[in-house]
């Protein structure tokens, strides 16, 4: 029987939204994005994370800053401690101040401007026993050491290889926090990492590559549900198999940024 347990997001609306420029493989700025689809599609996710019993903050979106809406690039908050992102690309550098400015704001007592590049819950999930990190195309390893010191908690490298998974929750999410439990895409990962992950994680549900370009890994859960991009079929099922209760959530229009699920939602896990 698997158990929800309640959470805190924070998320920011695609008010600004748009595919302007190109940072990673999905983002064709002469594709066409539908902005008032964008913005439906978010408070549709919105509203299943409230409906099933979670509380959203929202952030303040700016001008200027398309991928704003991709929340969970903005901090890392662990035990109520606050690691700040520093971005790798200059076009969404601003974003980093204004997560900083809200959880000081908002009564974090510990909150830290990193000085090494990460792009928060971009690259770092966390497990009950550790916090995974990626590498390879924005988070510097250099962050991986400081995320441990600043929240004590053990921090795991692993290299991302396919420019399509640039970031590591677009290759695995956590389904079950309190049981290390994940699923991941192992073609988005180095031989060595995929061996780490095999270890730690010998019962992890395993994309296929059809998954996985689907962004169907940039998934969240509350231990129970897990709110998955709508196409991602094989993972539906196989989550089902498992106990879960699969959510399928159509983002189409921020898929276009190369984001989804995840991407829009940041936890704040309370210390
Ligand atoms: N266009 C954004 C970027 O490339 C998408 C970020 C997606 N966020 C995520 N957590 N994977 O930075």
């Amino acid at each position: 029987m698997r158990m929800a347990t309640p959470r805190r997001y924070l998320m920011c609306p695609p008010a600004h939204f748009r595919v302007s420029y190109t940072i990673n493989p999905w983002m064709d700025p002469s594709k066409p994005v539908d902005p008032v689809l964008a913005l439906f599609q978010w408070e549709e996710l919105r509203d299943r994370y409230r409906a099933l019993g979670h509380t959203v903050e929202i952030l303040d979106p700016l001008a200027g800053l398309p991928d704003m809406v991709f929340a969970a690039n903005g901090a890392t908050v662990v035990d109520g401690r606050v690691l700040g992102a520093r971005f790798a690309n200059p076009e969404r550098s601003g974003e980093a101040p204004a997560h900083l400015a809200w959880f000081r704001a908002n009564g974090f007592a510990e909150v830290r401007d990193p000085v090494h590049i990460n792009e928060a819950e971009g690259d770092f999930a966390v497990t009950a026993s550790w916090i995974l990190a990626g590498q390879g195309f924005r988070s510097s390893p250099l962050s991986h050491g400081e995320a441990q010191e600043f929240f004590g908690r053990p921090v795991i490298g692993l290299e991302l290889v396919d420019p399509h998974y640039y970031h590591l929750d677009t290759a695995l999410a956590v389904l079950d926090g309190a049981r290390d439990e994940v699923m991941y895409y192992p073609g988005a990962f180095s031989p060595g990492s995929r061996a780490v992950l095999a270890r730690l994680f010998p019962d992890a549900l395993l994309a296929t590559a059809e998954d996985a370009a689907v962004l169907g890994l940039n998934a969240v859960s509350d231990g129970r549900n897990v709110l998955l991009p709508h196409n991602a079929a094989g993972l539906r099922a196989a989550l089902a198999e498992r106990g879960f209760d699969p959510v399928p959530v159509d983002l189409s229009e921020l898929h276009k940024a190369g984001g989804s699920v995840k991407c829009c939602t940041m936890e704040l896990r309370a210390g």
